[in-house]
C-alpha cells in the first residue's frame, strides 16, 4: 500500500539506536543505557507531593476532558514562572501540551510551509529537524563557536528569503551549552531584522551548573518569541507528558499563531487533566529536589568529563542539562560515528547515541553520553569504554 512521503525524513537517533540494542539483548547480555535523557529511569524520582497530587486528582474523579488550551490554574502558574524569568506573557498566550514534543510539533505545524527553512544550532535536538521536515520544510544548521556562542556571521550567511524561524535550545541537547544574555540578544536582533520567528526551548532552565541561565524573555522585547518548556526534566515527570507553549504577549507579529495554535490544541481535544493538576503542584510546591538533583548531576558530569579526558577523548565541559558530546578519533577503525556507537555496544554493552543523529554538519564524528546514572554505573561504563578504546 502507498504510504505518505512526508514521514520519510522523520528520524530520532536517540530511540532509533535501540533497534541495535534489542538485537544485542537477545543474545542474553545486559546493557548500560546511556542513550535516553530520562532522569526518572535512574535515581531521580518524581517528588512525593507531585505524585500525591496526581493520585488525589484521579481519586477525586478529575478524569474528564479539560479546556483545550489547558487547565486555567496551570496556565496561571506557568505565567508566574515564565514572568519571573523575564517573559511578558498572559494566560491567553499559554497553551498546555502533551510534553514539549507536542508543543514543538504544533509550532512547526503552524509556521512551516513546503520549502521554508528553519535555522537551528548545530548540533541540535533531533525532533527540531524531524518536525521541520515532516511539514515540508528544511532544517538549516548554523555554527557555534568553540566556546558555545552562536557564530553570527555564519547564521547571517544562511538566512535566505525562505527562512522562517531561528531555533534556540538553551541549555542545549546534546552539548549542554548555555547561551549568555548577549548571544540571546544578538539572536533576537537578527530575527527582528529578518522577520523570523524565534522558537526557544528552555526545558533545561533549572539544570544549569556553573554559568548563569538567562531566559529569552529577558531580551525578547516585542520579538515574535515562541517559548517551549515543560515538566519532564526539572520536575521528573517524563512519563506523564506535560509541557507548554508561551507566546510573547508583547509581540503583535504572533497574531496568526494566536489563532492557529489553539486550533491545533482543540483538534487534539486536551492535554491530560490529572497530570495538569499535579503540574500546578510541581510549580507551586516545594522545589528542594532541584538543587539536590543539580548537585548530583554536577558531580556526575565532572566524573565523566575527567574520565573521558583521561582516555584522551576531547570533551568540552557542558554547563547545563545532562549530556556530554565528545569527539571521536575515528582513525581507520570506524567508518563513521554510527559505526563507532554500534561497535561500542556490541563489544561492551554500553549504549550511546551517534552524533550525526544530532545533525550531519556539526554532529558527525561525535557521540552523546547521558550522565544521569549513579557513579558506580558511570564508572563501569567508563571502564568498559576505556578497555574498548585500548583494544
Ligand atoms: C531540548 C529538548 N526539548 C524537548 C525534549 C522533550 O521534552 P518532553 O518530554 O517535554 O516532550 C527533550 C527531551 O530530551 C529535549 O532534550
Amino acid at each position: 500500500m502507498k504510504v505518505s512521503d512526508r514521514t520519510h525524513g522523520v528520524e530520532y537517533a536517540i530511540r532509533d539506536i535501540t533497534t541495535y540494542a534489542r538485537k544485542y539483548r537477545a543474545t542474553g547480555k545486559d546493557i548500560i543505557y546511556l542513550n535516553i535523557g530520562d532522569p526518572v529511569k535512574f535515581d531521580f524520582k518524581t517528588p512525593d507531593h507531585i505524585k500525591k497530587a496526581l493520585i488525589d486528582a484521579v481519586t477525586r474523579d478529575e478524569n474528564y476532558y479539560t479546556d483545550s488550551e489547558g487547565l486555567p490554574e496551570l496556565r496561571e502558574a506557568i505565567v508566574d514562572k515564565e514572568s519571573e524569568k523575564g517573559l511578558d506573557v498572559t494566560e491567553e498566550d499559554v497553551i498546555v501540551t502533551n510534553g514539549v514534543s507536542e508543543g514543538l510539533d504544533m509550532t512547526m505545524a503552524s509556521i512551516v510551509d513546503p520549502n521554508t527553512e528553519v535555522l537551528m544550532p548545530g548540533p541540535y535536538y533531533p525532533p527540531y529537524a524531524s518536525y521541520a521536515k515532516f511539514y515540508g520544510g528544511k532544517p538549516v544548521e548554523f555554527k557555534l563557536h568553540q566556546d558555545g556562542r552562536p557564530d553570527l556571521e555564519d547564521l547571517r550567511s544562511k538566512i535566505t528569503h525562505r527562512s522562517r524561524a531561528i531555533c534556540i535550545i538553551s541549555p542545549n541537547n546534546p552539548t549542554g551549552e548555555v547561551f549568555d544574555r548577549k548571544s540571546l540578544r544578538q539572536l533576537i536582533d537578527i530575527a527582528t531584522e529578518h522577520d523570523l520567528y524565534v522558537i526557544c526551548d528552555e526545558i533545561y532552565d533549572k539544570i544549569v551548573f556553573d554559568s548563569q541561565f538567562t531566559g529569552i524573555g529577558k531580551v525578547a522585547k516585542d520579538a515574535p518569541v515562541i517559548l517551549l518548556n515543560g515538566f519532564s526534566k526539572a520536575y521528573l515527570m517524563t512519563g506523564w507528558r506535560c509541557g507548554y507553549i508561551c507566546l510573547n504577549s508583547r509581540s503583535k507579529k504572533l497574531a496568526g499563531l494566536r489563532e492557529d495554535i489553539p486550533k491545533l490544541a482543540r483538534v487534539r481535544i486536551a492535554s491530560n487533566l490529572p497530570v495538569q493538576i499535579a503540574a500546578v503542584q510541581a510549580l507551586k510546591g516545594p522545589q528542594s529536589h532541584i538543587p539536590r538533583m543539580v548537585g548530583k548531576l554536577r558531580e556526575r558530569r565532572d566524573y565523566v568529563v575527567k574520565r573521558l579526558n583521561g582516555m584522551g577523548i576531547h570533551c568540552k565541559v557542558p554547563h547545563g542539562a545532562f549530556y556530554v558530546f565528545p569527539k571521536i578519533d575515528l582513525g581507520t577503525r570506524w567508518r563513521d560515528d554510527q559505526h563507532f556507537v554500534i561497535d561500542l555496544l556490541n563489544n561492551t554493552g554500553v549504549l550511546t547515541v551517534h552524533g550525526s543523529g544530532f545533525g550531519a554538519t556539526y554532529g558527525s564524528g561525535h557521540f552523546r553520553i547521558v550522565y544521569l546514572p549513579p557513579e558506580e554505573m558511570l564508572e563501569e561504563a567508563m571502564d568498559r569504554l576505556e578497555r574498548f578504546l585500548h583494544k
